[in-house]
C-alpha cells in the first residue's frame, strides 16, 4: 500500500470515529435492564445485561413521575432528570430526559452537558435562555411559552425565569448519560487550589473564600 494511500484510510478512519462520537447505535428494539444484576447506576448504563424481551410490558416504557414539579432547592429550581436510572426502558436508546421548574426570578445555574445536545421546550412562563460557544459569543434571549432552544453539546448554558410565575421547562439530551457539569461547582466546589484560583480570577484569599462558602450552601452546586 502507498504511503499516501495509508494517510488517507488514518484520515478516513478518523472521521468515521468523529462521526460515531454519540451513543453507540441499539443493536436490538430495546433493553429493559434486568433488575437481577443489581440497581441501574448512571456509570453502568450501556453494560447492563438486558432481560428477555418476552417480558417487557407497556408500563416499561411509560414514565408517570414527572407530571409535577421536583423538590426546589433553596434558590428555587426543581429538576426531574430522566434516565435508564429511573425509566430504564430508555437503556440503550441514546437518549434522555429533564423536567425543570423554576419559581420567579430563579435560575439554573451555567453548566454543560459533556456529552449531550440538548433541546429545551418552555412549557409555561417566561424564562432567559441562552449558552456560550467556544469563542465567548453569547446566544442568549427570553423565550415564552412554547419556545424551543437547542444548548449545543458541550457548550455553557443557562436559564432565569423572568416573569413574575413559576415556569416549567422540558430538556431532552441525545445521550441516555449526558452527563452535568455546574460552572460554579467545577471551579469553586470541587477543591482546585486557591492559589491558582486567586490568580485566575483576580482576587484575594477573602474573596474566594466568599465564593467557596457561598455558593454551596445555596445549593448551586
Ligand atoms: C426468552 O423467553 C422466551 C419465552 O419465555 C423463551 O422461549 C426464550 O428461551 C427466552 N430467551 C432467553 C435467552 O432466555
Ligand atoms: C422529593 O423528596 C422526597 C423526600 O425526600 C423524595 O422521596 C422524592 O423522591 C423527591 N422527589 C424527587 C423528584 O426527587
Amino acid at each position: 500500500m502507498s504511503p499516501k494511500l495509508i494517510v488517507l484510510l488514518a484520515i478516513f478512519s478518523l472521521q468515521c470515529l468523529l462521526a460515531l462520537a454519540s451513543d453507540p447505535d441499539p443493536v436490538q428494539d430495546f433493553c429493559i435492564p434486568n433488575p437481577k444484576y443489581g440497581a441501574i447506576r448512571p456509570a453502568r448504563f450501556t453494560i447492563l445485561p438486558c432481560k428477555n424481551s418476552s417480558e417487557a410490558t407497556t408500563d416499561d416504557f411509560v414514565f408517570s413521575s414527572m407530571k409535577s414539579a421536583g423538590n426546589f432547592s433553596e434558590t428555587g429550581l426543581a429538576t426531574i432528570p430522566v434516565n435508564p436510572a429511573n425509566f430504564p426502558g430508555l437503556n440503550t436508546l441514546g437518549m434522555s430526559f429533564v423536567r425543570a421548574d423554576l419559581k420567579a426570578g430563579a435560575i439554573n445555574p451555567p453548566h454543560f452537558h459533556p456529552r449531550a445536545t440538548e433541546i429545551t421546550h418552555v412549557v409555561q412562563g417566561s424564562v432567559y435562555s441562552g449558552f456560550v460557544d467556544s469563542s465567548n459569543r453569547v446566544f442568549a434571549r427570553v423565550l415564552e411559552q412554547g419556545d424551543v432552544m437547542i444548548f449545543p453539546r458541550g457548550l455553557a448554558h443557562f436559564q432565569m425565569n423572568v416573569g413574575d410565575k413559576p415556569s416549567t421547562v422540558f430538556g431532552s439530551f441525545n445521550s441516555q448519560n449526558p452527563g452535568s457539569q455546574k460552572i460554579p461547582t467545577a471551579i469553586f466546589g470541587s477543591g482546585i487550589d486557591d492559589e491558582l484560583l486567586e490568580k485566575a480570577f483576580g482576587l484575594s484569599p477573602k474573596q474566594i473564600g466568599m465564593l467557596k462558602k457561598g455558593l454551596i450552601p445555596k445549593g448551586l452546586n
